[in-house]
């Protein structure tokens, strides 16, 4: 495990869609509502365009390029099924958000 700062925690905000840089590679942190934060890569797993451009109300995330729409508490495809979102391990330690990019 290799955890490396992503931003602050202040950042953050229930029901919202954060997008981050770690090196040259984009992340999403997508906080539901009424669940917990959690780090994505941001790659849509159809044609791999941005989802931190999507649109995200809290429950669910919109992919902007092609209306693929995921579950905002597991980044589990709704539709298409059978599709997910790539999590990564995320913790938070002394106010900031760390990811483990390595880490499945
Ligand atoms: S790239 Fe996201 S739906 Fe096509």
């Amino acid at each position: 495990m290799a955890f490396e700062n992503v931003c602050k925690q202040s950042l953050l905000y229930e029901g919202e869609l954060v997008p981050c840089m770690v090196g040259d590679q984009e992340i999403v942190i997508m906080w539901p509502d009424g669940g917990q934060p959690r780090a994505y890569e941001a790659r849509c797993p159809h044609e791999g365009v941005s989802l931190g451009c999507g649109d995200f109300n809290g429950r669910i995330l919109y992919c902007g390029a092609h209306g693929w729409v995921f579950d905002g508490h597991t980044g589990k495809c709704l539709q298409p099924t059978g599709w997910e979102m790539k999590e990564y391990p995320m913790r938070i330690e002394a106010g900031m958000v760390q990811v483990d990019m390595a880490g499945d």
